[in-house]
């Protein structure tokens, strides 16, 4: 099985979570601006929280590609709650007959909240959410 690890990132905190999911894998995590989906393979989707939602850019990524019967674990941080811009990614992957293996979510440093996240320990957590996808 073959990996791509996708992500947008304002500030660094999804693309260090990308680079420790793609480091598990073997793989370069890539920025969505030059991103293009390959054949067959098992693709990770990340982005910040940015009002309220996935970031434009990841939205209309998954508009323009097919993800029928594609498998796909997501990955998301935000300054709080608990994962509505990955809850919104699924719900339009879903609409396009993805399959969502499975999905990772933590804080995100934003102003003077969650100060140093991800930390040390949401990285470990992401390298194992990166394993338990592959088996
Ligand atoms: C423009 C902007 C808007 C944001 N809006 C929200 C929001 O609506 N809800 C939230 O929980 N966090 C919000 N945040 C915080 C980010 O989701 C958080 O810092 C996240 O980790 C950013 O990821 P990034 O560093 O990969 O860009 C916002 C941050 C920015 C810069």
């Amino acid at each position: 099985m073959d990996f791509q690890v996708i992500y947008f990132s304002k500030k660094g905190n999804t693309k260090k979570i990308a680079e420790a999911i793609a480091f598990e894998l073997g793989v370069r995590a890539e920025d969505i601006k030059n991103a293009k989906l390959d054949g067959n393979t098992l693709v990770f989707l990340g982005s910040g929280c940015y009002g309220g939602k996935p970031a434009k850019s990841m939205t209309q990524f998954i508009q323009d590609n097919s993800f029928t019967s594609r498998d796909v674990a997501l990955f998301g941080t935000s300054g709080s709650g608990d994962g509505i811009e990955v809850n919104e990614m699924e719900s339009v992957l879903r609409s396009k007959d993805a399959r969502i293996k499975g999905r990772f979510f933590c804080k995100g440093k934003f102003l003077f909240a969650n100060r140093g996240r991800p930390n040390d320990e949401d990285v470990d957590e992401a390298k194992k959410f990166a394993q338990l996808m592959r088996t």
